[in-house]
């Protein structure tokens, strides 16, 4: 039923490191055979699929085949042909239904990273799989009060999933706020980093980067390298940007712009925070406002330390220098002045409320067994085993505690997690988000709100690779009897 597991493939490796690194040999597109003359391509997004009347019925085929990556046809993943898939734009109380169909040679599902919606049956229950040629029709039910943000979807079969996002399958869902800020226009980035061979065909990480975490050689936005974007000074414009890359963590800064954030991951901030830059770790989202002025700037990656393997030789893990991801240009005469954005309520601070429960949950990185293990509490996952039981309507605290070298990317699905202290310095301020970085030999606390569904779902480092290598477990949450 299981394909071969990452674990396997990872022991197999061991036997011929070398054998089985295949970047050696071959060239890879990389920035610079690209760059020119596709850089500097005119702005594109995905295609956009807005929900009507409450309802938003579409079919999202995964396959394998010719795809447009930074203006050249390549071999990769995408949804509907395209990398990235479509656009999902909702409202709160809306209803999602998608059929996933499989045109790909590999089992694959659906998950909607982020979305308040019940994990169980044809909801966002990552336990399903749908085989080659298959098909099956998720059903999506979003509250009346479901928080505004950028959310986006992705494959999730336990095994699969770093080589199925990796290899390009992703999109942007949005939801609306009740009152959108007033913006002269809205942008999506979804930012994925991918590597492909000199003939345009994916090329498979070595079992290093298996452990480390794939990055690819190219990222891109919007499936483009380095595309440019216009506006006038003074107009204001609002960027959602997804990290969708299966391991790189991205630093964003835009020199000579003026950056706010409205939001991370879900929901919205009381007022807009200025920043000089965003980090974002593996799935995580930022609602930025960005504020043109006259002149030419660049959105920058800039190089995000992640920690180091400690083991393998030592070498440490960053995500590197990526130059340039887009090119803003500002002219013209200047856009109408807009209104001040409008405060929104402030949210409900967990801190406020006495945990039902408190759990410590240990992230770890070892060697055994012929390979190198990921493990939260000493456990690799089990789809069968339920790790944590938590009642419906109460909140927890959970410390999360890093016992290795690396960086883990902590993600929840369904309840977004509220951080109360890091390495046990409380936090000012309500900060809440669905993937929360635990540094190195370091720990982080939240607090859960575990409300509205029942049901089984996931936790797991959103470094891909590592999911698929094991560092997941399994939440149930049970209403009371
Ligand atoms: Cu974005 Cu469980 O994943
Ligand atoms: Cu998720
Ligand atoms: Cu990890």
């Amino acid at each position: 039923m299981q394909p071969i597991s990452r674990r396997r493939a990872l022991q197999l490796g061991g036997l011929g490191l070398a054998g089985v690194a295949l970047g050696g040999t071959g060239l890879a597109w990389s920035r610079e055979s690209v760059l020119d003359p596709r850089t500097g391509a005119d702005w594109s997004e995905p295609k956009l699929l807005s929900s009507e009347n409450g309802l938003l019925r579409v079919r999202l085929e995964a396959a394998e085949g010719p795809l447009t990556i930074a203006g050249r046809e390549a071999t990769a993943y995408g949804y509907n042909g395209g990398l990235p898939g479509p656009t999902l734009r909702l409202r709160p109380g809306d209803r999602l239904q998608a059929r996933l169909v499989n045109s790909l040679g590999t089992v694959t599902n659906l998950h909607v990273h982020g979305l308040y919606v019940s994990p169980e049956g044809n909801g966002d229950n990552v336990f399903v799989a749908v085989q080659p040629g298959e098909s099956f029709d998720y059903d999506y039910q979003l509250p009346e009060d479901h928080p505004p943000g950028v959310y986006w979807y992705h494959p999730h079969h336990h095994g699969m999933v770093a080589d199925q996002v990796f290899g390009g399958l992703y999109g942007a869902i949005i939801v609306e706020d009740p009152d959108e800020p007033p913006v002269t226009r809205e942008r999506v980035l979804v930012v994925s980093d991918i590597t492909l061979d000199d003939a345009g065909r994916l090329r498979q990480p070595s079992t290093m980067a298996r452990m480390m975490g794939r990055e690819g050689e190219l990222v891109l936005v919007n499936g483009q390298v380095r595309p440019t974007l216009t506006a006038r000074p003074g107009e204001r414009e609002r960027w959602r940007i997804i990290n969708a890359c299966s391991a790189r963590y991205l630093r964003l800064r835009l020199d000579g712009q003026q950056m706010q954030l409205l939001g991370i991951d879900s929901g919205r901030f009381p007022q807009p925070r200025d920043v000089d830059e965003v980090v974002l770790a593996t799935g995580n989202r930022a609602d930025l406002l960005v504020t043109a002025a006259e002149g030419a700037s660049t959105l920058d990656g800039l190089a995000v330390d992640r920690g180091s393997a400690g083991m393998m030789g030592g070498s440490g893990t960053s995500s590197g220098n990526v130059g340039a991801l887009a090119t803003l240009r500002v002219t013209g005469t200047p856009g109408p002045q807009l209104p001040a954005i409008p405060a929104q309520p402030v949210p409900v601070d967990l801190r406020d409320v006495e945990p039902a429960a408190r759990r410590r949950l240990t992230f770890a990185m070892g060697m055994g067994g012929g390979g190198m293990s990921f493990t939260i509490d000493g456990k690799e996952f089990d789809a069968q085993r339920i790790d944590q039981t938590v009642q419906v309507g109460t909140v927890e605290e959970w410390t999360l505690t890093n016992a290795s070298s690396m960086d883990h990317p902590v993600h929840l699905h369904v309840w977004p997690m509220q951080i109360v202290a890091e390495a046990g310095r409380p936090v000012d301020g309500v900060i809440r988000q669905d993937v929360v970085n635990v540094p190195a030999r370091s720990d982080v606390t939240v607090r859960v709100a575990f409300d509205e569904f029942g049901g089984r779902t996931v936790y797991h480092c959103h470094i891909l690779d590592h999911e698929d290598n094991g560092m997941m477990g399994v939440v149930e949450a049970q209403r009371a009897p």
